[in-house]
């Protein structure tokens, strides 16, 4: 999943090009790249590893200029992360293209290519789209459906854009699954893979469709369909603010972003409760036609949003609507039998996941009466593609690792089961318990908040280590399994979740006085449950930290480290129980000095299957 961005300037485009990438490093920080179409008509380009800011260094030393050009940030899928497997890849020295996506028939394409005589110099899927379109050229087509041409030869998922150094001014872009907007103003045209990088430029956007080849010659655009039909399609104008998020006095987005839980939740309140109930139009218009003919609900979902989805699960089947949980890029390629009366619910933070947009498509392939997306982006994807959206008001997550989106997800999702509890015969005054422990959450998070120095000295515990065990029961083993992703993924510690009564099915075998192991334990109806099962662990010498409600009667002890939780109502409590997780994982990769906000190999938006 990589970020791309384009335009037809009438000056010099190099800045715009490099705010865009800026914009666009969210999408994968492995390299970046531009090339601009300079005065003499040459192609002129620019290539670093790493992040964003390489480039800008880069351009410092050697500024490119020209009105027409492309950009790219990468995240590498085939060829390993160097300079030569940069984007913008050119071809003839005339001819640069940028793409994101995959391309499955690569190795026959380059096979013929070699055959055809033309070299490769990097080891990308992407270097034989632009050779392929310039054979088409060599075989006298026009740009544009040498683009199309190409278009229909290659197998995969992507979305690319295209200059040639003989057309200044033109610039052509096509899409066949990965998002691509066009960006239009009054004498310029942009294109991007999302809004955020549009926004320096134009709030006027248009979105292309799958098989649309765009032809861009100035602030002109003519789009044709898959089928090469004209097409029109709709212009937008984005609300969306044009300002980037700013650290502060935060040292890293993630901290700033554990921080402002307490606002991200009340802000996603806001509008959404009257009294003591929910507001059903919460969710859209045709909230209660689709929520009277919801029967049960499969979730879908990736990574933390995925974990949002296990702990809705519970709120659910609780108030006796019958929920499945699946993994998008799982349940995509899966065989299902279709239930009557689905409501097909996606979670995600950017909108743009590109599992979650496959597995959408084929859930409303099955049938489904509605499919409703909780969401972080309004302008994405996955809210073009839903009947009924849920927003969460978090304003955006720069850091890598999701946090303060998860929280509000999941507050979404309380509500969520709280509508739908109305149509199972449960009465107002449940509705009413749980909304006013709801309106609790910004303050309980607040306390959780206040933990954050008594846990930044359990992380020096961690810093060392090369495994961790988290243990959670019910709803609170997706608040384990959440905790072990962002130990993983931020200090690149190995963590692994289990709920605690699985352990003695094999994973205590792992556990000796080296095996730190955090559980979670609010003062639930397992909670005894649950205290056996860490007694098993302290039998094998494993060393406890817990999080737990001082109600549990859990103390601290020789082998046994914790810190108290303020009580706080089961019905809140996975909400709550997340916070110090969060804290703990950025206090131990702190202290280990890795790159919080970008951990290496990753990227904020997984846009490519
Ligand atoms: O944007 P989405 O919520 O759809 O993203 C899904 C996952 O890629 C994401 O949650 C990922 O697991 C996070 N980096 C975890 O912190």
């Amino acid at each position: 999943m990589c970020g791309i961005v384009g335009a037809v300037r009438e000056s010099d485009t190099s800045g715009f090009l490099l705010e865009g990438l800026r914009r666009l490093e969210y999408r994968g920080y492995d390299s970046a790249g531009v090339v601009v179409i300079n005065q003499s008509g040459r192609l002129e380009r620019a290539r670093t590893v790493g992040k964003v800011k390489e480039l800008e260094r880069a351009l410092t030393q050697t500024p490119l200029a020209g009105t027409t050009g492309l950009a790219h940030t990468r995240w590498a899928t085939h060829g390993g992360v160097s300079e030569t497997n940069a984007h913008p890849h050119i071809c003839n020295g005339t001819l640069a293209l940028v793409c994101n996506g995959i391309v499955e028939n690569h190795e026959a394409l380059r096979h013929s290519q070699q055959e055809a005589g033309l070299a490769f110099t990097s080891q990308t899927d992407t270097e034989v789209v632009v050779h392929q379109v310039y054979l088409h050229l060599q075989n006298g087509l026009d740009l544009a459906d040498a683009v199309r041409a190409t278009m229909d030869e290659l197998a995969g998922s992507f979305a690319l854009a295209v200059v040639h150094a003989g057309e200044p001014g033109r610039l052509v872009a096509a899409r066949q699954g990965p998002p691509l907007l066009l960006g239009r103003a009054e004498k310029e045209s942009f294109v991007a893979s999302d809004i955020n990088a549009l926004l320096p430029a134009t709030r006027r956007y248009q979105v292309l469709e799958n098989g649309d080849v765009a032809d861009i010659r100035g602030a002109s655009c003519a789009i044709k369909d898959s089928g090469g039909s004209p097409v029109e399609r709709v212009i937008h104008t984005s609300t969306q603010s044009g300002a980037g998020a700013e650290l502060g006095e935060h040292r890293h987005f993630m901290q700033k972003e554990i921080h402002e839980q307490p606002r991200a939740v009340s802000d996603t309140l806001e509008d959404r409760l009257l009294g003591d109930r929910v507001l059903e139009d919460a969710f859209g218009s045709e909230a209660g036609r689709i929520f009277d003919a919801t029967r049960q609900v499969l979730i879908i979902a990736c990574g933390t949003s995925y974990h949002a989805g296990l702990v809705a699960r519970h709120w659910l089947e609780y108030v006796g609507v019958p929920c499945e949980v699946e993994v998008a890029s799982e349940y995509r390629y899966r065989r299902h039998a279709a239930r009557e009366g689905t409501l097909v619910v996606t979670i995600s933070q950017s909108g743009e996941t590109a599992d979650t947009l496959a597995a959408l498509e084929e859930a409303k392939r099955q049938g489904v009466v509605g499919a409703l997306v909780v969401c972080n982006v309004a302008e994405s994807s996955l809210v073009r593609e839903s009947d009924l959206v849920f927003m969460t008001h978090c304003g955006p997550e720069v850091g890598v690792a999701s946090t303060k989106t998860f929280v509000s997800a999941m507050t979404g999702l309380l509500l969520l089961a709280l509508v739908l509890s109305r149509r199972h015969g449960f009465d107002s005054g449940f509705e009413a318990h749980v909304v006013h422990q709801i309106r609790t959450l910004p303050g309980a998070l607040e306390a959780a908040l206040a933990m954050e120095d008594a846990i930044a000295e359990m992380a020096q515990v961690f810093s060392d280590k090369e495994h961790a065990l988290f243990l959670g029961r019910g709803a609170h083993f997706p608040i384990a399994m959440e905790g072990a992703l962002k130990l993983k993924e931020i200090s690149y510690i190995h963590a692994e979740a289990y709920p605690a009564g699985e352990l003695k099915h094999g994973p205590l075998a792992l556990v000796d006085e080296k095996m730190p192991v955090v559980a979670v334990a609010p003062n639930d109806l397992l909670i005894e449950k649950l205290k056996s099962n860490l007694e098993e662990v302290r039998a094998r010498r494993g060393r406890l930290y817990l999080f737990a409600d001082p109600a549990s009667g859990l103390e601290s002890r020789e082998d046994v480290t914790v810190l108290h939780v303020a009580p706080v109502d089961s019905a809140i409590a996975p909400i709550i129980y997340t916070v110090p997780l969060q804290l703990l994982s950025y206090h131990v990769a702190l202290i280990k000095g890795t790159d919080v906000d970008k951990p290496r190999n990753l990227a904020k938006s997984v846009t490519v299957e």
